[in-house]
């Protein structure tokens, strides 16, 4: 966490770049922060840039600091300034778990009274303050990529001893210079999709993935959706190979004319299930006699 390297904002000022972002989060593009520095570089700085899917921050923060005279929209959708202005608050809950697994074996679970204590300390640190980031703490007592998004949730999982030996460093500039939004990415889209030579920055949700920390399930058509703010405009889209959407619109390419042959079909279903927690839908499509 908390890469970073100097960029020049002007020539007598240095910025701090982060190359990862500050605090966990899913999905960060951090393993591309070297690919998408190159590819802004061919947009002239001045362009405004916007972030629609802002997630960790960490595109527009690096957007910003190679593009100084850019505006910079960061459509911060799950609130995490709000996780970074907490960095202080999360310290000291990880300050306090240290002492209490002081005794537990790095990356093994927090069991009997030590588990009491762990589960003790969190609740009284959100009795007292009003809040607590349970998406950074998770990383530190929950099994590798779980997350916990409060108390009750916690309290159903095994704990396990993966607390930071370190502090996270405060990263009061992380976010300077920001336009910072928080709305739903077609709101965002309307406002600027107007301004001459905007670059999209698009990284929805992978698809069909429950991910705990978004707190919503991104459909097929959902991720459709969000084809049509590319179209007519300039953007640095991001996907993976689970979500075959590109295959799909090499496809739609190829086959413009298609339409939707299921139309006019009348539709049935049945609900299967495979086990306690997976279960699918069986469709069957049929065009009139
Ligand atoms: C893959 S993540 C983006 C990661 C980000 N680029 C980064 O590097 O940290 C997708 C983000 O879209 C957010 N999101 C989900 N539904 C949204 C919506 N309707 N409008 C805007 N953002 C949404 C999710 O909560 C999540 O933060």
């Amino acid at each position: 966490m908390g890469t970073a390297i100097f960029a020049p904002l002007k020539v007598e000022k240095m910025r701090k770049q982060y190359l990862s972002a500050p605090l966990p989060f899913q999905g960060q593009k951090r393993r591309f922060a070297k690919e998408y520095i190159k590819a802004l570089r061919q947009f002239p700085d001045g362009t405004t840039f916007v972030d629609l899917f802002g997630g960790s921050g960490l595109l527009s923060h690096i957007a910003k600091c190679q593009k100084p005279k850019s505006a910079v929209i960061y459509n911060d959708y799950d609130g995490y300034r709000n996780r970074l202005e907490h960095i202080g608050q999360t310290n000291a809950i990880l300050k306090d778990l240290r002492g209490i697994v002081a005794e537990v074996p790095r990356h093994k679970p927090i069991l009997g009274k030590s588990r009491e204590l762990v589960l003790e300390c969190i609740r009284k640190h959100e009795l007292e303050y009003g809040y607590v980031d349970y998406i950074t703490l998770s990383s530190s007592v929950m099994f590798s990529m779980k997350y916990a998004n409060g108390f009750a949730d916690l309290k159903k999982e095994t704990l396990y001893n993966n607390i930071r030996t370190e502090d996270y460093p405060e990263c009061l500039d992380y976010l300077d210079g920001l336009e910072i939004t928080s709305a739903d990415y077609k709101e965002v889209f309307d406002r600027y999709k107007n301004v001459p030579g905007v670059v999209f920055l698009v990284d929805p949700p992978y698809l069909s993935t429950d991910s705990k920390t978004y707190q919503m399930y991104w459909t097929l058509a959902d991720y459709l959706d969000v084809l049509t703010v590319l179209v007519g405009h300039r953007f640095i889209y991001f996907t993976s190979n689970k979500s075959s959407i590109v295959e799909l619109c090499e496809w739609m390419g190829k086959n413009k004319d298609i339409g939707n042959p299921f139309g006019q079909c009348q539709r049935r279903e049945f609900n299967a299930r495979l086990n306690y927690n997976a279960e699918y839908t069986d469709i069957m499509l049929y065009t009139a006699a």
